[in-house]
């Protein structure tokens, strides 16, 4: 009898640890699919490969007058946080501003030179919480981590036909202040987000002159082989 309940008793325990596996390893699943689905877009806004989004991303300035949907800016968070980070640990904070109101703010902490800000649909402003990220030999890593991350969100818009344009020229301070950002996170990037509209006025092609944004130094003056 003793012995049958120790039996009964251990096919108990390990059956409740199997289920306890399975449940845990079902939510395991659940949870890379319910991140996963963000990639598995339809095919249709998926339209180019990898270097076609890196030769084919322009800082675009001008945008239409259409909203950009919700599930693809899930998708561009969902890319921009597999960016590597410093110890892994994802200093980045992203707002995502829709409100024109805050946009025409955000416009105004911006310099005149950004002043076409104010017709972009969405506004994307990247954070960081410094003290998750690192410094060493004096460079703080919190900007390159937001950068990486920023830059994931960048391609992966551009594959989605969507135009984006770092911007750096904007008071962080004013920026916090509109937004409510707590003291200790900086402000790292700001970039609009919405469907590019094609025209290019005169405005923009002396922009685009003045900029040179096309030219691309020789890959000779840039980069050293072995040593400097
Ligand atoms: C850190 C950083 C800050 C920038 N700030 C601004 C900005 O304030 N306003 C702007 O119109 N473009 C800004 N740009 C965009 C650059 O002017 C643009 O990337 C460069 O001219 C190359 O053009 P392309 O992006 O079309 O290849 C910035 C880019 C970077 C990387």
């Amino acid at each position: 009898m003793g012995c049958a309940r120790w039996y009964l008793l251990r096919y108990c325990a390990t059956s409740c640890s199997a289920t306890v596996r399975y449940v845990l390893l079902a939510l395991k699943v659940c949870g890379h699919r319910e991140r996963e689905k963000y990639f598995l877009l339809p095919r249709h806004d998926i339209i180019m490969e990898t270097l076609d989004a890196i030769k084919t991303r322009k800082s675009v300035r001008r945008f239409q007058d259409r909203p950009v949907e919700r599930e693809k800016m899930n998708a561009l968070l969902e890319a921009a946080v597999q960016a590597p980070s410093w110890t892994n640990n994802q200093c980045w904070r992203f707002i995502v501003v829709t409100e024109k109101e805050t946009i025409e703010k955000l416009t105004k902490a911006n310099s005149n030179f950004n002043s076409w800000l104010k017709d972009a649909p969405v506004v994307i402003v990247a954070c960081a919480d410094p003290k998750d990220s690192g410094d060493w030999n004096g460079l703080q890593y919190f900007m390159m981590d937001v950068s990486l991350a920023m830059h994931n969100l960048v391609l992966m818009a551009t594959d989605m036909g969507l135009g984006t344009c770092y911007l750096g020229a904007y008071d962080e301070m004013k920026v916090k202040e509109i937004l409510g950002v707590p003291d200790n996170i900086r402000v790292a990037a700001m970039s609009p987000l919405g469907y590019p509209l094609d025209k290019k006025t005169l405005r923009d092609k002396m922009k685009g002159a003045i900029l040179r944004s096309s030219n691309r130094e020789p890959i000779e003056k840039v980069s050293h082989w072995e040593k400097w």
